[in-house]
């Protein structure tokens, strides 16, 4: 009988390169995005539509996403905050779109300037948008185990959020350890919440590996039926503040522990290398 299948949804063009602090040049970013095309990914996160001044990182997303050589089977997203983020987004060829809000009010306002509610409001025409186009929307939940500023993320909070992100039409939530404070045990406790408010096959798992437990994070939410991990090549990212630290779970990493688990994710280690090198060149 064939393998049962997980998928690796790479964010490491994004969610990595967002927090380093050198500007990198489009070419770069166009060449690891290739490179990463390459790997067997079904779903590459390649940029960002959101305020410059928030993000000046991913202020070259419409050169990005036109640089790319687009490779079959393989969905290139982009982050969008707001309709205007779509409507770029969308132009500059992005084929899925990604909707973030978070499940503690302390990170919404940080974050994107809003409470929940607000940016609940601006997702409402990306949404209606997205519908009238066809183009799939994923939504994000972040500090959905901890917050910054409001400390531990109470799980029906994040089971609210997930029930609103999906009724607006996301086609998938992923669960974001924003912070890297996750354990397998609060891992858990979160999904068994929200895992009332949606089954596993529309929620995937987005972990940061700031406290060193992000592949267990993923082993335990995959024992809990998700079979969606976001990762970033190398493991890129990390806190622009705190050097040195992790960043998002590194995609090989979490192919390595999948695959043990007897999941087939289809990712090419060896290309993978190749697109690491890149990575680490950039880095
Ligand atoms: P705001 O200040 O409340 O609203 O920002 P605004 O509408 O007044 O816009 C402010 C400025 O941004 C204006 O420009 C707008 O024109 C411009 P200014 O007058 O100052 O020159 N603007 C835009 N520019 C480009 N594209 C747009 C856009 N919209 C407005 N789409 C806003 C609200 C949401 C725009 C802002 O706070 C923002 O962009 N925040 C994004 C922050 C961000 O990208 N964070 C990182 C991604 S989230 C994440 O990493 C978590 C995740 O990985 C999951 C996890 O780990 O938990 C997804
Ligand atoms: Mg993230």
């Amino acid at each position: 009988p064939s393998k049962e299948r997980a998928r690796v949804y790479e964010v490491g063009p994004r969610d990595g390169l967002q927090n380093e602090k050198r500007m990198i040049p489009s070419a770069q970013k166009i060449a690891l995005i290739d490179a990463l095309s390459a790997c067997g990914f079904e779903r590459i996160e390649a940029a960002s539509f959101v305020s410059p001044r928030a993000v000046p990182q991913m202020a070259d997303g419409a050169e990005v996403l036109a640089g790319v050589t687009r490779a079959p089977g393989v969905l290139y997203a982009a982050l969008t905050p707001n309709l205007r983020g779509y409507q770029a987004a969308r132009a500059a060829g992005a084929d899925e779109v990604a909707v973030f809000a978070s499940a503690s009010e302390g990170f919404s306002r940080a974050n994107v300037n809003a409470s929940v509610a607000e940016s609940l409001e601006r997702f409402a025409p990306v949404a209606e948008a997205a519908r009238a186009d066809g183009a799939p929307m994923r939504a994000y939940v972040s500090c959905a185990v901890a917050c910054p500023f409001d400390g531990p993320t109470p799980p029906a909070a994040v089971a609210r959020l997930v029930e609103s992100l999906l009724a607006l039409g996301a086609r998938e939530v992923s669960l974001g350890d924003t912070i890297g404070a996750g354990t397998p045990e609060t891992v858990r406790a979160m999904l068994r919440e929200a895992l009332e408010a949606a089954p596993p096959e529309l929620l995937a798992g987005h972990f940061h590996d700031t406290g060193g437990r992000a592949v267990e994070n993923v082993a335990a939410a995959c024992d809990m039926g998700l079979r969606v991990f976001d990762a970033a090549v190398a493991g890129l990212g990390g806190c622009p503040f705190a050097p040195g630290a992790p960043g998002n779970v590194d995609t090989r990493a979490v192919v390595l522990r999948l695959e043990a688990l007897g999941l087939a994710t289809g990712v090419n280690l060896d290309r993978l290398a190749e697109a690491e090198a890149q990575a680490t060149r950039i880095r």
